[in-house]
């Protein structure tokens, strides 16, 4: 398959995994957001204060667009992008969509660092964040789990590209 989308909640892993994933098959890989960033020249925080998160979606949207008329990449995609307009069915469609499932505990742990960067996540305390995240998680997953392939995101990269690779070859 020409497009390969890794989707997923904030701080699943999908940047990294899918640096790696890119590697190991020789491909280019994108960041959806970057995409969005460089085409806007606003970060995604100035993109969501400034415009608002609709405003975000329709920019998001299009620059996922963007990627349908790209070959051979892997596109690393924001924990939102499946969950707007018909995104989730256009994945699907142009490509194989895989979806790193993690738990809400381990999200915190992973994102509390650098947990201002992103706009959803903001401002809140831990206790909060965890809340937030369960409940927000369980209103996404109807999209997330629309995947090709579920995966188990809690392992080691070279793990994770492994599995993704004996999957791919079950799934040509
Ligand atoms: C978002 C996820 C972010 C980014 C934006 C909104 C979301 O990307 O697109 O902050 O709605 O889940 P990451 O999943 O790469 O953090």
């Amino acid at each position: 398959m020409d497009r390969i989308y890794l989707i997923g909640y904030m701080g699943s892993g999908k940047s990294t995994l899918g640096l790696a994933l890119a590697k190991a098959l020789n491909r280019e890989f994108i960041d959806l957001d970057n995409l969005i960033q460089s085409r806007s020249d606003k970060s995604i925080p100035q993109l969501f204060y400034q415009y608002g998160e609709e405003i975000f979606r329709e920019v998001e949207a299009s620059a996922l667009h963007k990627t349908f008329l790209m070959s051979k990449i892997v596109v690393g995609t924001g924990g939102g992008a499946p969950c707007f307009y018909s995104n989730m069915d256009e994945m699907n469609r142009h490509g194989m969509t895989i979806y790193l499932k993690i738990a809400p505990d381990l999200i915190v742990d992973r994102i509390i660092k650098d947990q201002n960067v992103r706009p959803l996540l903001a401002n809140k305390s831990k206790d909060e964040l965890i809340l937030y995240i369960q409940n927000h998680m369980n209103l996404r997953k109807q999209y997330y789990e629309r995947a090709t392939l579920i995966i188990n995101a809690d392992q080691k990269v070279p793990d994770l590209v492994a599995n993704i690779l004996q999957a791919i070859k079950t799934n040509e």
